[in-house]
């Protein structure tokens, strides 16, 4: 393998990835500068492009073990596409943009081109994928050029002797290169004086009178106690990672005139296979309690799951409420909906005090709504 004539040039029409050049190096000191490259790459502030251009890369592809190409769009370098390792068919691929290009696929492009040689050329089964926790925008590439079994590598990553926690996923040479899950969005639905709509930051503290409250905290045992902004900000993180993950939408019930937060409501455990289903769960801040708020958002948010997928809904086809047998209001907002009960688990619910107590089952098919 002859540096830089050997390299392959890959094309989809838009991007091309091609062999580094001098040429580059500019742009490449741009980008490595750039806060968001620092934050999110183990790059070293000092790396140095020209080595990288004149010594590692071309080492990489003479000797394998990294194959590191320019991705260039409209004759310009736009960043950085590598594969690297290999070993027993598996690699990881790596991917930086320069910030001036950022937003415009151009990474999606160019990620799909080099796992098709991974693949296609290196003969690959499996190539991975990581990025530090909290980095969306690769998240959001990995997902939809079909990276799946997504798992959260605490402590595994490294960056500049700092450790972070690190989002892992791969896919296999047999996948399809389309996102394995939905990467569900949370429309703003309106109807009866209520608005239903995506957390805003200046909720966290109405969800934590919410959660506080003693009839909460009853309820729902599973709750942290104490439960300050932290834990109500991990609570909207959770949500946020559900929404990427395919299993759970939550809103926000908001008063429609106000838009102050009155409670929330989710659909969840939708992760189920190619069985759509889900379960709807909620809580209402206490003093929007006793006026059928709950009963009327429950409904929207069932509408909205049932709702197939390409008219923007959940595509759900059966949906469960499940209510401690004592929580006299949460029943009467399934039942209130249409739910059926149908069964007792008996004993399934831990309250916070160590008893144990009965779970109430209630379900709703999506020809009954
Ligand atoms: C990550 C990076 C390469 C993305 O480059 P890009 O060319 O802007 O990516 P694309 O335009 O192909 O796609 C970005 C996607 O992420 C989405 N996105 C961006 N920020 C997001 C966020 N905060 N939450 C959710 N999605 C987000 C974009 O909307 C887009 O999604 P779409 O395909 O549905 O439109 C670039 O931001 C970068 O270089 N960052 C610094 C270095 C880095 O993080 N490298 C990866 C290390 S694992």
């Amino acid at each position: 393998m002859r540096f830089p004539d050997d390299v392959p040039v890959l094309t989809d029409g838009v991007v091309r990835l091609r062999a580094p050049h001098t040429d580059d190096i500019r742009a490449m000191l741009e980008m490595n500068a750039d806060p968001e490259t620092q934050r999110w790459t183990d790059f070293p502030p000092e790396r140095d492009p020209e080595r990288q251009v004149l010594e590692r890369i071309p080492a990489g592809w003479r000797d394998g073990g990294l194959w590191s190409w320019a991705i260039e769009s409209d004759g310009r370098y736009c960043g950085a596409v590598m594969l690297s390792g290999g070993e027993g068919g598996v690699g990881a691929i790596g991917f930086t943009l320069h910030p001036a290009v950022r937003g415009r696929g151009l990474t999606t492009r160019a990620v799909r081109l080099a796992v098709a040689h991974a693949f296609d050329v290196l003969g690959w089964d499996r190539v991975t994928w990581s990025a530090f926790v909290g980095n969306w925008a690769s998240r959001r590439i990995a997902w939809r050029t079909g990276f799946r079994h997504l798992t959260t590598a605490y402590g595994a990553g490294l960056a500049r002797g700092v450790r972070y926690d690190e989002w892992i996923a791969s896919i296999g040479r047999q996948d399809d290169r389309e996102p394995e899950d939905p990467w569900w969005t949370v429309p703003v639905i309106e109807h009866g004086g209520l608005r239903l709509r995506p957390f805003r930051d200046d909720d966290v503290d109405r969800l934590v009178e919410t959660t506080l409250d003693e009839r909460t905290l009853h309820w729902l045992a599973n709750i942290p106690v104490p439960f300050g902004r932290e834990q109500a900000e991990q609570y909207v993180a959770k949500c946020r990672e559900g929404l990427a993950a395919g299993d759970r939408v939550t809103w926000v019930i908001a008063d429609a005139g106000s838009d102050e937060m009155l409670g929330d409501v989710s659909v969840f455990r939708m992760q189920n296979g190619s069985n759509p289903v889900g379960e709807i769960g909620y809580s209402a801040h206490p003093a929007a309690r006793g006026r059928g708020m709950m009963t009327t958002a429950v409904g929207l948010v069932a509408k909205q799951a049932f709702l197939p997928i390409e008219q923007g809904g959940l595509g759900r086809r059966r949906l469960e409420i499940v209510a401690a047998k004592g929580n006299r209001s949460s029943i009467r907002v399934a039942l209130a909906n249409g739910f059926t009960q149908t069964g007792i688990k008996r004993a399934a619910d831990r309250r916070r005090d160590g008893s144990y107590e009965d779970l109430v089952m209630f379900d709703l098919l999506s020809d009954e709504h």
